[in-house]
């Protein structure tokens, strides 16, 4: 039987069906952050399909429509969230011209009366409250405008959506864009017939959240190392007093679970062995680093500590398969970051496959300079953690397979 990775690597790409003079819809997601003055501040998702739309321009489709979410829109229409704060940027990294069509539904002879190779960027789909309901009419309204369609929605191809799933009911030809190839291919290199060994690096702020992950995860890997806040909670379960640090008392009993599954399964845990401590994390005056057995009282653990980086580095430099998911403390605060920066470089320096989940991973990687220096960077926050998890994500589900 096909694992879920295996079947979802299975899907048929864009290079394997007919798209001259076709209408193609393609699902991206240019979920991207933007800044209080509507400024983008990283533009990769929309970079990383780039490749895909120009295959469509490039092979003559009739029409393209681009269909993305922004945001969490609640009560429709929402001006901070409006494509019109992006679509100068897809203009310019596609030199091309794109419309902006403000409401498929009643401006939709806009889109039937296109001149052939025209593009069309359809106003943030969550606008419409069927998107997130994977509404069927909505759907059906979404595959009335293609002949193909084209998921290339990587970061969103863990929600089952009217755009990324619903829609693929109604639509004779579906199949993947480069970049949810790219996306499956990389996390298959790590997860399925990997070199040895494998290393999984693991932060972030709750145990909880990464709890399916870990007892995925733990039979495919030689070695775990934890850090982030997520950390304390085991190194809590251990008997150290975390005194103020962020901790999931409900999953102590977890974590000893986790730690006892792994020396069963021969896999090496690393916990940090020393953190940087303060008292106060918006005006941290009071920086210390102590080991873990030693945290000052209304102290709270911020950071892993350098002895910690150490034996994290040493960890992974043995490693030739590195998956990393989650940073190692409060990167955001620049006094936290250099456990997190530290760990990137780490695992830039090494010849290991490197692939890290997207996300604040991703940004922390950019941040540190080393998104060039790392095998592969997803453009998926909660996609790749699913796939991590080992789940099967909807939005590959109803494409057709090679
Ligand atoms: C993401 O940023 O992870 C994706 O675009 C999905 O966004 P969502 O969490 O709002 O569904």
């Amino acid at each position: 039987m096909l694992t879920n990775i295996e079947q979802m690597q299975k899907v048929k790409s864009l290079k394997d069906v007919e798209i001259k003079d076709k209408r193609i819809l393609i699902r991206v997601d240019f979920n991207v952050p933007i800044d209080s003055h509507h400024n983008i501040t990283d533009d990769n998702r929309i970079k990383e399909a780039l490749h895909t739309i120009n295959y469509c321009i490039d092979h003559k489709a009739k029409t393209i429509v681009l269909v993305t979410h922004l945001g969490k829109p609640k009560n429709g229409y929402n001006e901070d969230l409006s494509l019109k704060h992006i679509i100068k940027r897809c203009e310019r990294l596609l030199d091309k011209e794109v419309t902006l069509v403000e409401d498929f539904l009643r401006d939709r002879t806009i889109i039937d009366n296109a001149q052939d190779g025209q593009i069309f960027l359809l106003e943030n789909i969550r606008f419409y409250a069927g998107e997130t309901k994977n509404d069927e009419t909505l759907s059906k309204q979404l595959a009335s405008l293609c002949d193909v369609f084209v998921n290339d929605a990587f970061g969103t191809s863990h929600r089952a959506h009217s755009s990324t799933v619903g829609i693929t009911k109604f639509v004779p030809t579906k199949v993947a864009g480069f970049l949810l190839k790219r996306e499956i291919d990389a996390f298959s290199k790590a997860l399925f017939k990997p070199v040895e060994p494998i290393c999984l690096v693991i932060g972030g702020a709750k145990v909880s959240s990464k709890i399916t992950l870990l007892n995925n995860i733990i039979p495919k890997v030689n070695k775990i190392i934890i850090g982030g806040a997520m950390s304390n909670t085991f190194l809590k379960a251990l008997g150290n007093n975390m005194q103020n640090s962020l901790i999931e008392d409900e999953y102590l009993e977890e974590a000893l679970k986790i730690l006892k599954t792994a020396k069963e399964a021969k896999v090496n845990i690393y916990l940090p062995v020393d953190v940087v401590i303060t008292n106060d994390i918006q005006h941290p005056i009071d920086i210390r680093i102590v080991p873990v057995q030693d945290l000052l009282e209304s102290f709270m653990a911020v950071d892993i500590g350098p002895a910690t980086v150490k034996l994290f580095e040493e960890a992974i430099g043995l490693s030739n398969t590195i998956i990393w998911n989650g940073p190692m403390g409060i990167f955001e605060i620049d006094r936290f970051s250099k456990g997190t920066f530290r760990i990137a470089h780490a695992i830039a320096d090494t010849y290991a496959y490197s692939i890290v989940g997207g996300g604040d991973t991703a940004s922390a990687a950019n941040l540190a300079g080393e998104s060039e220096n790392i095998s592969f960077i997803s453009t998926g926050g909660g996609a790749s953690l699913e796939l991590l998890e080992g789940k099967m994500l909807p939005g590959f589900e109803n494409l057709e397979q090679i």
